[in-house]
C-alpha cells in the first residue's frame, strides 16, 4: 500500500477487525469499556500464533534461555523494591474548561506566551470549550482540525483538547491498578478511620495519609510488567536448572496499566500482553549483551514477515535513560500515525537483583566457581549479576503484524476483482488452510471434511467453509489472511485432486489430496 493511501489506514483496519472477528471493543452491548478489547475468533488465533512464535524464538530456540509463567498478582513489597509504587506514575492535570484530564508530558509544550497549535481532540467537547474560552477573551482560530492561536500559560504547554491554557496543577497518577486480595474490607476501615479523624478534627493532609495507609496495608497490584518475578525468581530458577550464567528468563503474558491516554486502538491499553526476557550476565558486559539482543531481536521481527523498511532502531536520549540504565534502544514500527515503540533493549545494570535483595533480604548472587575473583585474584567470584532486557508488546506486535500486512489491489486487466488481502506471514495467519467444496451436493462436503480432518490430525488450524459462493469465500479468506484455500470440486470426485489457491498471487494449481498435508506443511516452514 502507498504512503498516500495511509491516513484512513487505521480506520480501515480497526473496522475490519471487527468485521472480520479479530478485534472488539470489551463490554461492547453495554457501551464498552474504554481502552480494553477483546480477541475475537481470528484476533485470538493471531496473537497466539505471534506470541508462540516469540517463544519459539527465545525460549524453544537457544540452551541459554528458559521460560516461566507467573502470577499476575505479586506481594506489594516487589514493587516497592522495584520503584513501581513510587515512580510508576504520569503527571495528570485537568483542564479547567473543557474538563479533559491529560498527560502533562505528552501536551503540546510551548515557551509561556508562545503558540501551541493543537490537533483538535473530542470536536464537542472542544466547540463548547472555545464558546467559553472566546467569553474569558481568548481567541483560537480553527483550521481543520488544527486550533491556532493558543498561547501556553506559566505550565508550558496548553489543554491537547480545546487549546485552554487554564489548568489544574499536576499531579502523580500511579498507574498500577490496586485490589485487595483476601476477606479484607478496606471501605470498612477507611470509614472507621475517616469517623475517628473527623472527631479528632484532623486536617485534609492528615486524613488523606491515615487513608492511604489503610489501604495500603490490604492492597495488591496487578504487575504493570511482567519482568519483576523474574528477578524475583532468578535464585529458584537458577538453582532448578543449575543455570550457568549468563542466562535468560522469559516470560509472556498480561499486564495491567491504568493508562492517562489509552491511543490508537490496541497499541496504548489498559490491559495488555507483553513478552519479556531478562538475560542475567557477568558484571560488566550489559554493553556486550544489548549489542547482541539488538541484533536478535530485529532478525525476529522480521522474521514474522514486518517489513525491514518500516522497522528500524531508537536510540534513548541520555536524559531519557533510567539512572540505572547503561544503554536503551527502542524497536519501533512506522505505524500509520508515524514511527512508534514496539519493543524496549535496555541494559539494566545490577539494578534489579540489588534492588530486591535489599528489599526481602535475601542474597540475590551467583558463584562462578570458573572465574577469577577480581579483589583476591582467586578462583571463585560471587557477585550480582547485571541484566539486559528484550520487553516487547505483544498486543502491539498485533497491530504492527495487522498494519503491515493490510493491502487493497484494485481490479487487474485479467478480470481480478478488488481485494482487501492481509498479507500476514503464514505462521501468523489465524487459518492456515480453507477448505471449500464448491457447492454443497454431489458428496462434495464429504470429501471436503475429510480433508479438513486430516489437517486437523497434523495439527494444522484448517476450516471447512461452504457458505456463499466460491468467489466470495476466497473474498473472506483473503480479507483474514489465510495464506491457502483449498477447493474440492468435480474434477476430484474423479482423480483425488484437489485446487490449491495461493492468497498472495491468487495462483491456481491442482495437487492430490494425499499430498495436500504435506504441501501446506512444507510451505509453512519454508516462509520461516
Ligand atoms: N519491563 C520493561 C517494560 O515493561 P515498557 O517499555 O514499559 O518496558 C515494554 O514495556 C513493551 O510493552 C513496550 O515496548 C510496548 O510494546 C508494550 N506496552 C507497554 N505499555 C503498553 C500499553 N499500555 N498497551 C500496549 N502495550 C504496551
Amino acid at each position: 500500500m502507498e504512503d498516500s493511501q495511509k491516513p484512513d489506514l487505521m480506520d480501515k483496519i480497526v473496522s475490519l477487525c471487527k468485521r472480520r472477528g479479530f478485534v472488539f471493543q470489551s463490554s461492547e452491548i453495554y457501551g464498552g469499556l474504554r481502552s480494553a478489547y477483546d480477541y475475537g475468533p481470528m484476533g485470538a488465533e493471531l496473537k497466539r500464533n505471534l506470541m508462540s512464535e516469540w517463544w519459539r524464538f527465545m525460549v524453544h530456540s537457544r540452551e541459554d534461555v528458559v521460560g516461566i509463567d507467573a502470577s499476575i498478582i505479586m506481594r506489594p513489597e516487589v514493587w516497592q523494591s522495584s520503584g513501581h509504587l513510587a515512580n510508576f506514575s504520569d503527571p495528570l492535570v485537568d483542564c479547567k474548561v473543557c474538563g479533559e484530564r491529560f498527560r502533562a508530558d505528552k501536551a503540546p509544550r510551548k515557551a509561556e506566551g508562545e503558540d501551541a497549535p493543537i490537533t483538535l481532540g473530542d470536536k464537542g467537547r472542544a466547540k463548547a470549550a472555545q464558546e467559553k474560552l472566546t467569553e474569558a477573551g481568548v481567541k483560537l482560530q480553527r483550521d481543520g482540525t488544527t486550533l491556532n492561536g493558543a498561547k501556553a500559560g506559566a505550565a508550558g504547554y496548553v489543554c491537547p483538547n480545546c487549546g485552554s491554557p487554564f489548568l489544574s496543577d499536576e499531579r502523580r497518577f500511579n498507574l498500577m491498578f490496586r485490589t485487595s486480595l483476601g476477606p479484607v474490607d478496606p471501605i470498612g476501615d477507611v470509614v472507621d478511620i475517616v469517623r475517628k479523624a473527623m472527631a479528632e478534627g484532623a486536617d485534609d493532609k492528615a486524613l488523606r495519609a491515615k487513608v492511604e495507609g489503610a489501604l495500603a496495608a490490604s492492597s495488591v497490584y496487578l504487575r504493570p510488567e511482567t519482568a519483576q518475578a523474574m528477578f524475583v525468581q532468578f535464585l529458584n530458577v537458577q538453582q532448578s536448572l543449575s543455570l550457568k550464567v549468563p542466562f535468560g528468563i522469559a516470560q509472556m503474558g498480561k499486564s495491567f496499566r491504568n493508562e492517562v491516554t489509552a491511543e490508537h486502538f490496541i497499541f496504548r491499553s489498559c490491559e495488555f500482553e507483553q513478552m519479556e526476557c531478562e538475560y542475567f550476565v557477568p558484571p560488566g558486559e550489559g554493553p556486550k549483551y544489548l549489542d547482541y539482543w539488538m541484533n536478535e531481536r530485529m532478525k525476529w521481527w522480521r522474521s514474522i514477515g514486518i517489513k525491514v523498511d518500516n522497522l528500524r532502531f531508537r536510540k534513548h536520549d541520555d536524559d531519557e535513560l533510567a539512572h540505572y540504565s547503561d544503554g536503551c534502544y527502542d524497536v519501533e514500527y512506522k505505524f500509520p500515525w508515524g514511527w512508534d515503540e514496539l519493543e524496549g533493549i535496555a541494559s539494566r545494570t545490577d539494578f534489579d537483583l540489588k534492588a530486591h535483595a535489599a528489599g526481602s533480604g535475601k542474597k540475590l548472587t551467583y558463584f562462578d566457581p570458573e572465574a577469577v575473583d577480581p579483589e583476591t585474584g582467586k578462583p571463585g567470584r560471587h557477585y550480582v549479576p547485571h541484566v539486559v532486557e528484550p520487553a516487547a508488546g505483544a498486543t502491539r506486535g498485533v497491530l504492527a503484524a495487522l498494519c503491515d500486512a493490510y493491502d487493497e489491489e484494485p481490479a487487474d486487466a485479467e478480470g481480478k476483482g478488488a481485494r482487501t488481502v492481509l498479507r500476514l506471514h503464514p505462521r501468523l495467519s489465524p487459518i492456515k488452510v480453507g477448505v471449500l467444496p464448491l457447492v454443497k451436493k454431489d458428496g462434495m462436503p464429504e470429501v471436503a471434511r475429510k480433508v479438513v480432518e486430516a489437517f486437523f490430525g497434523a495439527g494444522v488450524n484448517a476450516k471447512y467453509d461452504e457458505q456463499h459462493a466460491i468467489g466470495r469465500r476466497y473474498a473472506r479468506h483473503d480479507e483474514v489472511g489465510t495464506p491457502y484455500c483449498l477447493t474440492v470440486d468435480t474434477q476430484t470426485l474423479q482423480d483425488e485432486t484437489v485446487t490449491i489457491r495461493y492468497r498472495d498471487d491468487r495462483r491456481q494449481e491442482r495437487i492430490k489430496i494425499a499430498d495436500a498435508v504435506d504441501t501446506v506443511r512444507k510451505a509453512l516452514t519454508e516462509t520461516t
